[in-house]
């Protein structure tokens, strides 16, 4: 079996004069393009009056995109409600945590659980369905557009309220469930009826941490739900692929239950972007990376959205040059949007569509460069991706392979953590990444996998940071498993109900030891770890009878081993976990890849890429990848097929 990666665009033909689309579609096939995102914003021109359409353009717009040989990818256009309908449902508007309505003026201003807002989109997505689905020229269904983008996921609406009583009403059935659930009686805060439970925003000071765990499981489920509706009507009327398109760094829903309901995962790549605008990096990393992004948050949402689509996945929009929204939008360095299509193809990647064709000339992204300029002409996009387009069309790609390192991640526990972050520095998403990145430093390739997974399989390296509460699959898996697990910390920490364990975590079959204490350290307050590294954020105290295999400099257990089980009784900085994690690849027989900084290994069944990240010229097997450069090598022949 070998992969055969395509290329896409998204298209705005509603934005342009229909005289210049057949010479788009044509610019996008000559270009080497399969792939055209279209439709996801375009309600207001679809049905400009409730029940009133006009689908003669959107007709002719695919018409021409298709004839000319593309593929669409058509967006439902559900994220961008037209005005009228907030005329029809005033009460529709999400509402933010200072209980203010979300205004109309740019989009996601829906609450999820307004339920006439979700059968209008089922109407919609039934009617564009019915239109456009049998056409071969239409080749899967985009459901809305980015959940969770600007904050939209936690709402809190009277709608939101009421609907949130009734979730906790089917899940408690009693009243003294919940309080117990709970622990309503500290504080005084047992209801006594669901009517009386309120959303937790504007509470004096903080609200039971058990209220806002189930909001946020509530929060979540609105977003499977809404996106269930879209899917369901959907599938009716086609067995074409239904996707979404993910986010980078959004946790505020269970991705994994999402795409339980569709059938490819997708995400937004805007490296450069989420380097300024949501990265824990400290300022030398950003300005050493300003041109690229971080060498690892890409992949570790690569390998993220492989989990999500069960293994099909792409990436619906890749930035082509500068962006718009970050706190500062440089180029990128030339060979940048090269490196990051072959990057998403070497984690998997079915497609890579580049965000937008063409610049916009008005509208809130006017500064958000295209693959063309607002003049129509081309960037300095066009050359990179014609080279990938070649450079894809007269190869065959070797698929995955499984790695022997899996790490789980679980968007619950950045839930939970943020909820009781017990430090200013705990963030859940930042810990598992550090850990991934300390790994593909090391040349690593690494597998997520999710919390409920029942069986690791054959791998050898199980990492499991931060878990917030166990449940029953994954202590199978953790049981039957021969490999090696790395756990914690803060692992196994609280009951589902966010109550500490009555015998104090972590709860760890076969593994005697007890958290007696934590506490959270200051950045000025690491502490030194004795293999090198110092525990940094949090930090336990524990008790075991357990061998300990490392300890910290103030004398007490850093590492709790016995078998195969090891617990860290901290969250390790990354001279630690870089120390930590050398020992047990070693001891694992698993080769350890040594690479210049900016420069990361993706390993294939058959291929090998690498991908320089730096700013710089690297060395790598004597000789040298120039900056922003990828190499493909052959595994069989050890050729260079792919060069600089
Ligand atoms: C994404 C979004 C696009 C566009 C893009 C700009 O978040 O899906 O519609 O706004 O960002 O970078």
């Amino acid at each position: 079996m070998t992969m055969s990666p395509k290329l896409g665009v998204c298209y705005y033909p509603e934005h342009w004069p229909e005289a210049r689309w057949a010479q788009d579609a044509a610019q996008m096939t000559a270009l080497g393009l399969t792939y055209v995102r279209i439709g996801e914003f375009a309600w207001s021109r679809i049905e400009p009056r409730e029940g009133e359409y006009d689908w003669a353009w959107l007709d002719r717009a695919v018409e021409t995109l298709g004839t000319a040989g593309l593929q669409i990818m058509m967006g439902t256009p559900t994220a961008t409600p037209p005005r009228w309908m907030l005329a029809k449902f005033p009460d529709m508007l999400a509402y933010d945590a200072e209980g203010h309505p979300r205004g109309f003026g740019s989009r996601r201003h829906y609450c999820l659980s307004h339920e006439g807002y979700k059968d209008a989109c089922a109407k919609i997505a039934r009617d564009m369905g019915a239109r456009y689905a049998h056409l071969d020229y239409v080749h899967s269904w985009q459901i809305d557009n980015e959940y969770g983008c600007h904050d939209t996921i936690l709402s809190y609406s009277p709608v939101a309220a009421r609907a949130f009583q009734i979730w906790l009403e089917t899940k408690y059935n009693a009243i003294d469930a919940l309080n117990t659930a709970w622990g309503n009686v500290f504080w005084s805060m047992e209801y006594g009826a669901f009517s009386d439970i309120g959303l937790p925003n504007l509470t004096v000071t903080e609200p039971n941490p058990s209220h806002v765990m189930d909001f946020r499981r509530f929060s979540s489920n609105q977003t499977v739900a809404f996106n269930k509706v879209q899917a369901d009507v959907l599938r009716e009327i086609t067995d074409k692929p239904l996707i979404h398109n993910y986010m980078g760094r959004i946790t505020e829903f269970d991705h994994f239950d999402v795409g339980a309901d569709l059938d490819i995962a997708s995400w937004d790549s805007y490296p450069m972007g989420f380097l300024e605008d949501r990265s824990d990096r400290p300022e030398d990393f950003k300005h050493a990376y300003q041109r690229q992004g971080d060498p690892d948050f890409q992949a570790f949402h690569h390998d993220i959205y492989r989990a999500v689509g069960q293994g099909r996945w792409g990436v619906m929009e890749q930035q082509p040059g500068p962006v718009n929204w970050a706190p500062h939008n440089p180029a990128p360095l030339p060979g940048l949007v090269r490196l990051w299509s072959w990057e998403a193809f070497a984690h998997g990647a079915e497609f890579v569509n580049y965000f937008r064709w063409r610049q916009a000339r008005s509208g809130q992204e006017q500064m958000h460069a295209g693959v063309l300029r607002p003049d129509g002409e081309p960037s300095p996009a066009v050359a990179e991706i014609g080279q990938v387009a070649k450079e894809i069309s007269a190869l065959e790609l070797s698929p995955l392979q499984e790695s022997p390192i899996g790490l789980i991640f679980d968007y619950a526990s950045a839930w939970a953590w943020d909820t009781q972050p017990q430090g200013a520095d705990f963030d859940y998403f930042r810990l598992v990444f550090e850990f991934y990145s300390a790994l593909r430093k090391l040349g690593q390739s690494v597998d997520i996998l999710p919390p409920n997974i029942s069986d690791f399989g054959d791998r050898k390296l199980i990492l499991i940071p931060g878990l917030f509460c166990w449940n029953d699959s994954i202590k199978r898996a953790m049981r039957a498993f021969e490999g090696r697990i790395i756990i914690g910390p803060r692992s196994g920490s609280k009951t589902r109900d966010f109550h500490i364990p009555e015998a104090l975590p972590p709860e760890i079959d076969g593994l005697e030891l007890k958290v007696t204490a934590v506490e959270t350290l200051r950045p000025s307050g690491d502490i030194a770890l004795e293999g090198g590294g110092a525990f940094q954020i949090w930090r336990e105290h524990v008790q075991t009878s357990e061998s300990v295999s490392l300890m910290s400099e103030d004398k007490r257990p850093a590492v709790v081993s016995k078998g195969n089980l090891h617990y860290l009784c901290g969250w390790p900085n990354a001279l630690g976990l870089d120390a930590i994690f050398k020992r047990q690849l070693n001891e694992l027989g698993l080769p350890i890849y040594a690479l210049p900084c900016g420069v990361r290994r993706h390993d294939m069944s058959g291929h090998i890429l690498y991908t320089n990240y730096a700013a710089t010229p690297e060395q790598i097997d004597g000789t040298v990848l120039r900056a922003a450069g990828v190499r493909l090598i052959q595994k069989s022949s050890g050729k260079i097929i792919i060069k600089e």
